[in-house]
């Protein structure tokens, strides 16, 4: 059909759109791009980094840009605190990434951007962590908010790539039926949309993305997170044989429970108390005998977000304590 009308025309009159809430972006002055992988491929393209070191303990996705770029890499293992074992030297051409984990190892990325230029820091699992200045830093949106996509990028390299908008329309399934059906209903629809988020291009965030992002409620979210990671902390302290300091929690992703339990993870699902894997791809990359193995298999992330307050905290605190 031929159409007669610019379409920089705004339009007027016509059926009415979704509406949200219109706010402020949580980071305005960053780059706002598709996926957080492909906010790395960014950095890893303006930057032209040649190789790689990056953990055995991350997500399978991450390979993604560094396979496209063909960039060698090499992984390297993490301490019982979380922290990279620093037995390399990086050559000239060569970055280290290091993943800021469950939103709770700021310490040790401003310990690392001392030591390190060449330094990309992962901030998926850590979005109300600010970016360090000089640090290439970028974060997953749907991590932490009922978005399907969307990555921000903060970096002081000048270069810009010239990028197209990414659409999201099609990727709604799993955040609209959990909703009128239930979360377990959307499963199907979740898993569905990790695989349209493998291997896009690198592309602008979203409108519709952008748009609902402006429309949470980040001070609230950021509150509740914090509230609910130190509700459990009080108890499961005792229990974790994770060890951190708590004192700086700042909005994160997840509780980190570490028990020599491999039970746990099953008997909360029956409780309708899901908790994921980090990382399936962290057992097919290391050895029984290796840390990082033993982590996926014993580190429960336990959920902690915006939709709960202390009494789903309780109940969960309830359910471990039969069980711990
Ligand atoms: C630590 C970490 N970094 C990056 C990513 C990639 O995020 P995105 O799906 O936005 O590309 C993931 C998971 O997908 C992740 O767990």
């Amino acid at each position: 059909m031929q159409q007669h009308y610019s379409t920089k025309m705004k339009p007027l009159g016509g059926y009415l759109e979704l509406q949200n809430e219109k706010g402020l972006d949580f980071y305005p002055d960053m780059l706002r791009l598709n996926t957080a992988r492909n906010a790395f491929e960014y950095i890893l393209k303006i930057r032209k980094y040649r190789s790689i070191f990056l953990p055995y303990f991350t997500c399978q996705v991450l390979m993604e840009p560094i396979r496209k770029l063909g960039i060698s890499y090499q992984f390297y293992t993490i301490n019982e605190h979380l922290d990279p074992v620093l037995d390399f030297e990086l050559e000239p051409g060569a970055c280290f990434l290091y993943t800021n984990y469950f939103g709770i190892k700021q310490d040790t990325v401003i310990g690392l951007s001392k030591k390190f230029k060449a330094l990309i820091i992962d901030n998926s699992q850590a979005f109300f962590s600010e970016p360090i200045a000089g640090l290439d830093t970028f974060y997953s949106c749907r991590k932490f908010f009922g978005v399907p996509d969307g990555a921000y990028l903060y970096t002081e390299c000048p270069t810009r790539l010239k990028l197209e908008r990414d659409v999201s329309f099609d990727r709604f399934a799993h955040l609209i039926k959990s909703i009128d059906l239930g979360i377990e209903q959307g499963y199907a629809n979740f898993q569905e949309n990790e695989k349209k988020l493998s291997n896009n291009p690198i592309r602008r965030m979203s409108l519709l993305t952008e748009r609902l992002l402006t429309g949470v409620d980040y001070k609230e979210c950021r509150y509740r997170r914090n509230a609910n990671f130190m509700y459990l902390h009080d108890f499961l302290l005792d229990y974790n044989d994770y060890v951190f300091d708590a004192s700086f929690v700042n909005g994160p992703m997840s509780y980190p429970l570490l028990t020599t339990s491999t039970e746990l993870r099953q008997k909360l699902l029956e409780k309708r108390i899901y908790v994921a894997t980090y990382w399936p791809n962290v057992l097919e990359w290391t050895t029984p005998k290796m840390y990082e193995n033993y982590l996926t298999r014993h580190l429960l992330a336990l959920p902690i977000d915006h939709r709960y307050n202390h009494s789903d905290m309780k109940r969960m605190l309830n359910a471990l304590k039969q069980l711990l």
